[in-house]
């Protein structure tokens, strides 16, 4: 008998030790100051983004759903696929519109949520297995950004893979290249991508999504100085820095930062590392890419994947795309 829940922990010992440390180590140090988005998501984090997803001004997962819904059937049509590898899979929330479609297509046998968040993967695999009984879930903890941990072809074929969220846009131009060549390599004949990416629009509408009035994107931003507090021993005041979105119109992104609103200094104890912040200084904490539909299908092409359908929400806000490896 198949268990209806696993999960395989990929993350390399040294995740926390080690990543972390080098990514704080250059990101802090360099100019302007950045930092990596994925050590936003602890239990807290995790707990933070679901909540943005249900804000009125995060119109993204609302429209993305929209689209999933309207065209799930297809997704299934097109790809038979048996199992479901979903990368960033968080609380896997819209990804049940597609495990639906392809339950009544009579195609789905697997589940495969992958995230850095073992809170996150921990709530949405018990869910899923509780609705879900047929299905097996063998969820797997890792940063795919060092591996994309992906069930090998042969016995889990035609895969899927759900690249949702728009997280592709939480790339730079190079990490997206050359993520995007790894996901083709990673991809045999059959296999199919279901990417959901946000589109350029009126910037102020992206504004309100990433500062909302409830402040709880400001609470999920200052986190990641939470999260560094714990896990580096350091000493960041997060009521000293004001969250920041700011549309970035030459590169077509959001970017989300903190703003040192006087000047404070940080502690890094395992870096042996003290950082100033003058007042007004940003650290950069996120960036998010805002897509359009010919650069990125171009983008796919080098990569080695054609798109195949193109679907958005009513409003064009957000776009839901079916891409295939190609030769
Ligand atoms: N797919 C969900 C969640 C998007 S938020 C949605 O559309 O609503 C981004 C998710 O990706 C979070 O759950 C986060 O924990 C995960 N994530 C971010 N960076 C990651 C990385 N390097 N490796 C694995 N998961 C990552
Ligand atoms: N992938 C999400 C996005 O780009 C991540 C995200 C949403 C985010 N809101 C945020 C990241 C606020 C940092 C701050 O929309």
């Amino acid at each position: 008998m198949t268990p209806p829940y696993s999960l395989d922990d990929r993350l390399p010992a040294d995740h926390y030790a080690g990543a972390l440390r080098e990514d704080v180590a250059a990101g802090l140090t360099a100019s302007p100051k950045s930092l990596s988005p994925k050590w936003f998501y602890d239990a807290r984090g995790s707990v933070l983004f679901d909540r943005i997803t249900r804000l009125p001004e995060y119109y993204l997962t609302r429209a993305e759903r929209m689209a999933l819904r309207a065209h799930a059937a297809d997704i299934a049509e097109q790809t038979g696929a048996r199992t479901v590898v979903e990368l960033g899979s968080g609380s896997s929330e819209k990804t049940r519109i597609l495990l639906d479609a392809l339950a009544a297509a009579g195609t789905l046998e697997r589940y495969v949520p992958i995230d850095v968040s073992s809170t996150a993967l921990g709530e949405a695999g018990q869910a899923l297995s509780r609705d879900y009984p047929t299905l097996a879930v063998t969820a797997v903890l890792a940063d795919f950004e060092h591996e994309l941990a992906l069930p090998p072809p042969g016995e889990t074929g035609p895969r899927l893979v759900a690249f949702l969220g728009s997280t592709l846009g939480n790339f730079d131009t190079g990490q997206r290249t050359a993520f995007l060549s790894r996901l083709r390599s990673a991809l045999t004949g059959g296999d199919a991508l279901v990417l959901g990416v946000d589109l350029v629009k009126d910037p102020a509408m992206m504004i309100r999504a990433y500062d909302d009035q409830q402040g709880v994107t400001a609470e999920f931003d200052k986190n990641l100085l939470t999260v560094l507090n714990r896990e580096l021993n350091a000493d960041f005041q997060p009521g000293a820095f004001d969250h920041r979105a700011v549309w970035n119109a030459e590169q077509e992104r959001m970017e989300m930062r903190l703003r040192a609103r006087v000047a404070t200094s940080a502690k890094i104890p395992p870096l042996d590392l003290a950082v100033d912040f003058a007042r007004g200084e940003d650290l950069r904490t996120e960036i998010s890419v805002k897509f359009r539909r010919e650069p990125l299908t171009a983008e796919l092409a080098s990569a080695g994947f054609a798109v195949e359908q193109w679907w958005t929400d009513p409003q064009e806000r957000f776009a839901v795309l079916l891409a295939l490896p190609t030769a």
